[in-house]
């Protein structure tokens, strides 16, 4: 499976912070915003990714991350010339997915909870057609909603809804086969000119080839498109990082963890950031007894 991480869009409710930075290079407490939904595509064992994001920006993201080599990732770029849609990631990264089924998540999507890896990997091996991700909100009017029957079956896909039939957003995280290139292709842009990734899904539905996953109990999905949301995403992080001494979204981490860099190379990379917490965090994975040092 390949990855896309979306990562352009104007920020608009972020101004004037996103006026001349992308969003999701923002810190989220101790890391760049992208760190967390890279996390989430290597956790679900997938290390070969697509960067998409404004003209203006790959820049940025290019300097974090190269090639992707040195966290045993291969890491490439592509340009929206503007955001017209969360689907037009599919026909921008057409050649990268090639034959292959894809995960794309959008680069401003914090996910956290137990055993995500152990969920995403069951979602990925499992994939027939596509996988959405439901996770419950107070407001579900600002999201594609799931309208689930009785036994969890996935009926109902609706945008931005004026009444919602239910309050389980569609999270910004989708696991496709290789169909969904085809898809994207037929789309028509909306009213609101934009490539729907709601379209995709409802054809995914139609097919009877759509599953939800629920993020239920247990998991967090956090917003950071606000100025207060980005704040609360924040003190979210630092909180469980102190409390339980491990870091959400260490890419370092995952790397060493997942087997794709070894013991010398996670030293390495912590060594480059050792003026911070988190490179002695992550020179300390690296020691052959894995130090417990105080996150913070
Ligand atoms: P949005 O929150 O819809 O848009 P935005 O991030 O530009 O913010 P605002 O509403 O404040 O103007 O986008 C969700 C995520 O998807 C975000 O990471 C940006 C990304 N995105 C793109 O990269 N390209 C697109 O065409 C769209 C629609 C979104």
């Amino acid at each position: 499976m390949k990855g896309i991480i979306l990562a352009g869009g104007h920020g608009t409710r972020l101004h004037p912070i996103t006026l001349s930075v992308s969003k999701q290079l923002l810190p989220v407490h101790d890391k760049p915003m992208i760190y967390y939904p890279l996390s989430v595509l290597m956790l679900a064992g997938i290390r070969e990714i697509l960067i998409i994001s404004a003209p203006s920006d790959l820049a940025g993201f290019r300097r974090l991350f190269g090639d992707g080599s040195a966290l045993g990732l291969s890491i490439g770029y592509a340009e929206q010339a503007a955001p017209l849609g969360i689907a037009e990631a599919l026909l921008i990264g057409a050649d990268h997915i090639g034959t292959d089924s894809v995960a794309l998540i959008l680069g401003d999507n914090i996910f956290h909870g137990p055993d995500l890896a152990t969920l995403l990997r069951r979602s990925v091996r499992e994939l027939d057609g596509c996988v959405l991700f439901g996770y419950p909100v107070p407001d579900p009017e600002r999201y594609g909603v799931a309208e689930t029957d009785p036994d969890g079956r996935l009926v109902r896909i609706e945008e931005k809804p004026a009444e919602a039939r239910s309050n389980r957003a569609i999270t910004g995280l989708y696991l496709y086969d290789n169909e969904a290139v085809a898809i994207a292709r037929r789309l028509r842009p909306s009213a609101r000119g934009e490539l729907e990734i709601t379209d995709v899904n409802r054809v995914y539905l139609e097919r009877g080839r759509a599953r939800l996953v629920d993020l239920g109990q247990g998991y967090a999905w956090l917003d950071t498109g606000t100025h207060d949301s980005l704040t609360n995403a924040s003190q979210y992080v630092q909180t469980i990082e102190h409390r339980q001494g491990l870091r959400i979204g260490c890419i370092e981490e995952i790397a060493l963890r997942m087997g794709y860099i070894d013991r010398d190379a996670c030293y390495r990379l912590g060594m480059g950031l050792a003026k911070s917490c988190y490179g002695q965090y992550v020179m300390a994975l690296a020691a052959p007894q894995p130090l417990l040092t105080p996150v913070g």
